[in-house]
């Protein structure tokens, strides 16, 4: 099977591997889980006070096109807006890195897991909202 040059690039130099501080107000953390293959991703974003993605890193335990996908992804989400992050597809990431069809719920899991740190960090925002209303 032939792989693209741009997911093999991915694979083999992925951008921003590496995690976050967790707890932080402004880092969003989605993990999630292949049900197709028990692969894991870890995606984090760094969020600022305008809603721009500063920052993002990824871990991924899985195959070459997981790990290809969150790095694809990582590149993606910098310096757009939360909700520009949020209309990524697996379609576009697929497109992009040229996956093969049984490589397809690789790029799904990527999609999931910026999803759920856009949605980690938005629960963790509406909470410090609330307590600043508390505050108040
Ligand atoms: Fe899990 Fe791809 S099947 S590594
Ligand atoms: Fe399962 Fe890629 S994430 S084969």
């Amino acid at each position: 099977m032939a792989y693209s040059k741009e997911l093999i690039d991915h694979y083999e130099n992925p951008r921003n591997v590496g995690s976050m501080e967790d707890g932080a107000s402004d880092i969003g953390t989605g993990l999630v889980g292949a049900p197709a293959c028990g692969d894991v991703m870890k995606l984090q974003i760094k969020v600022s006070a305008d809603g721009i993605i500063e920052d993002a890193k990824f871990k991924t335990f899985g195959c070459g096109s997981a790990i290809a996908s969150s790095s694809l992804v990582t590149e993606w989400v910098k310096g757009k807006t939360i909700d520009e992050a949020a209309t990524i597809k697996n379609t576009d990431i697929a497109e992009e890195l040229a996956l093969p069809p049984v490589k397809i719920h690789c790029s799904v899991l990527a999609e999931d897991a910026i999803k759920a740190a856009i949605q980690d960090y938005k629960s963790k925002a509406a909470t410090a909202n609330k307590g600043q209303d508390a505050a108040e």
